[in-house]
């Protein structure tokens, strides 16, 4: 089902978790700044879910700044294991599929950095499990690496990366949703000391 195993997630993660290159600041906070500026998070008493949101530094961020519940989800072990030590104020549920959480919906559901990593088919299973889990004008905000990245010029075995946006973009529409904008962003990868370039889909039911 997936391209990278749960075990190698956990393997990842099996470091300092500011090593871990998604989770070092100079990746979080652009991150962030960018989630921020979006303007998604500015009304009062939203219900998010981060879907696979890792150490759920993300979570955090949202629920301090803004006062949001937030469920954060994630498939590995170690980073829910850092995220119940650290942010005891977030809901924390270990899942592979979104629709485990069933029972609940969300008027936001980010997905950052996550998709690239499955499969085109399950992709698009999972977005389509997302928006019936939203609630009336929620919106669902993903990103992956983008196609047209310096880094992946340079790094051309990451090939699976290449077709996330043609991939998603069809996928989406086939299945009856809206892609309310594009756009991009970039933060510091720390393994390779370069930025790198994320595209984001905003999605709604249409
Ligand atoms: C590159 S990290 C991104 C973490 C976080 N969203 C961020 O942007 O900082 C990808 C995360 O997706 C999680 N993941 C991968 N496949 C998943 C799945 N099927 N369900 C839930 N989480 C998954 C991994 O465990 C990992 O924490």
């Amino acid at each position: 089902m997936s391209i990278v195993s749960k075990s190698d997630w956990d393997f990842l993660y099996s470091r300092q978790y500011n090593d871990v290159v998604w989770d070092n600041p100079k990746m979080i906070n652009p991150t962030m700044d960018w989630l921020v500026g979006k303007g998604y998070l500015e009304k009062s008493c939203m219900t998010i879910m981060d879907y696979g949101g890792g150490t759920g530094k993300i979570s955090d961020f949202i629920h301090r700044k803004y006062g949001h519940d937030v469920l954060l989800t994630d498939w590995s072990d170690a980073p829910l294991k850092f995220a119940r030590e650290n942010f005891p104020k977030l809901s924390v549920m270990q899942t592979s599929c979104p629709y485990d959480v069933k029972g609940k919906t969300f008027d936001l559901i980010v997905c950052l950095n996550v998709l690239t990593y499955l499969p085109p088919m399950v992709q698009i299973k999972f977005i389509k499990e997302f928006a019936d889990l939203l609630n009336d004008k929620g919106k669902i905000l993903i990103s992956g690496l983008d196609k047209e990245n310096e880094f992946l010029k340079k790094y051309p075995e990451l090939t699976q990366d290449k077709t996330f946006i043609n991939n998603l973009k069809q996928g989406i529409e086939n299945i009856g949703l809206k892609i309310k904008d594009t756009d991009r962003y970039m933060a510091f990868n720390s393994m390779y000391e370069m930025d790198i370039a994320f595209r984001s889909f905003t999605i709604e039911k249409s």
